[in-house]
């Protein structure tokens, strides 16, 4: 039998990295439903190769009708995808808060969710939890970090006797650029990562470290680990991507090139490693494998988020938005780099949190108006220049 995938972001890095795993595999998958925002084109490709029944184009040019046996247009078609019956795993490759609700849907349909959006973990993972506990789903992490967290935290221990995990992260392009040299970097400099190819914001995200703030958030939820058990740590060669301490003062850690088609691979197909995609990493090719703690002055999103994760609420959904916007405006050449953290720092502390439990309309609220408050104060600053 092979394995039906629903993927919703197929266009996008992760997205044509899951088809790439499926490429690589063409006896075990079938694609049964594909879905963008607008790029039309590439959709349009993708489904003329890999012959879905459902495709869903969110934000749509033009309606493509022929595409598919069924063809969806607007948000809601993300919903039919993220459910759909025949769908074994539905592979989650949104970008940003466009994620939430699919994510949801996904987990109350009982769905076995292989997830890359980390956005639906950060804004909604108290939520998300508890609907897919609820209703028997599964979550596989694709994001790196939580994939290589996900096979530690798999061997045999005891709770009790875990002493601290360990997320890594790259440290960007400005790891070791002088501090005053940040103020005038440009976008495209910022997205010029030095070991990952990822889509536009999430590359943002990995130079300021946002990216691991928020993975801090992502793996409290996953793993239930209290915020102070989970640390981070910058190895430059990006091939160790977590590691678990435990009492009796061993450390394992995961290894592996930094491939995002390892993890898609090992959530689709779990829990079989066949080879194929990635060549087995070469230890003694490898030369030093440095560690380093992140500077809390150079990435100040680091405290941030984990201020923002222990606060819980809508806080996390406030971050994210206003990062998003953030970014996109820095992406745009209306704010600087370094101006990215502290607005969102600010829009954080002018929020309330509404009160009760976390319910899916709290989170849209509180992402609507992060969105408004960070786009005025953008504008507020533009004024002053
Ligand atoms: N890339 C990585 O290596 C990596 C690693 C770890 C985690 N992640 C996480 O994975 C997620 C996806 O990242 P990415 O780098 O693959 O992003 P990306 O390259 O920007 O791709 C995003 C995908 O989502 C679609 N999309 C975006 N907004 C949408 C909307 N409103 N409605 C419907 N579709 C929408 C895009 O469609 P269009 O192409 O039509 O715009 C595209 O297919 C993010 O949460 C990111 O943090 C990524």
């Amino acid at each position: 039998m092979r394995l039906r995938l629903s993927i919703l972001g197929s266009t996008g890095s992760i997205g044509r990295q899951t088809l790439e795993v499926v490429d690589a595999h063409p006896d075990r998958f079938e694609v049964v439903a594909l879905c963008a925002r607008s790029n039309s084109d590439l959709l349009a490709r993708q489904a003329a190769r890999y012959r879905p029944r459902l495709v869903v184009l969110a934000d749509p040019t033009e309606r493509p009708e022929e595409w598919a046996p069924k063809v969806l247009t607007g948000p809601d078609g993300l919903l039919t995808a993220a459910t759909l019956d025949e769908a074994d795993i539905v592979v989650i490759a949104l970008a940003g808060q466009a994620g939430v609700r699919p994510t949801l849907a996904a987990a109350a349909a009982g769905k076995c969710i292989a997830l890359a959006n980390k956005e639906s973990v950060v804004c909604a993972g108290e939520l998300l939890m508890r609907v897919a506990s609820e209703n028997g789903a599964t979550i596989r992490p694709i994001d790196s970090e939580h994939s290589a967290l996900w096979q530690l935290l798999e061997l045999p221990h005891r709770r009790e006797e875990l002493d601290h995990v360990i997320i890594t992260a790259s440290g960007g392009p400005f790891r070791t650029a002088p501090l005053e040299r940040l103020e005038t970097v440009t976008p495209a400099e910022a997205l010029a990562h030095p070991t990952w190819r990822m889509g536009p914001k999430v590359t943002v995200d990995s130079a300021t470290l946002m990216n691991k703030g928020l993975e801090i958030i992502e793996a409290h939820w996953l793993f239930d680990l209290p915020f102070h058990l989970i640390d981070v740590l910058i190895p430059p060669q990006s091939i160790v991507h977590a590691l678990v301490s435990f009492r009796d003062g061993c450390t394992i850690a995961h290894a592996a090139y930094p491939d995002m088609r390892v993890p898609i691979q090992y959530a689709l197909l779990y829990p079989e490693r066949p080879s194929g995609v990635v060549r087995p990493l070469d230890f003694a090719a490898l030369g030093t494998l440095e560690f380093f703690p992140p500077d809390p002055l150079r990435f100040p999103a680091l405290e941030l988020a984990r201020q923002v994760g222990l606060a819980g609420s809508t806080y996390p959904t406030v971050l994210s938005a206003s990062d998003e916007v953030a970014v996109q405006a820095f992406l745009e050449g209306r704010i600087r780099f370094t101006e990215i953290v502290p607005l969102v720092q600010h829009v954080v502390e002018l929020h309330r949190p509404l009160c009760g439990p976390l319910t899916l309309d709290a989170i849209l609220e509180a992402d609507q108006w992060a969105r408004q408050v960070t786009e005025r104060e953008i504008a507020r600053r533009a004024d002053r220049r």
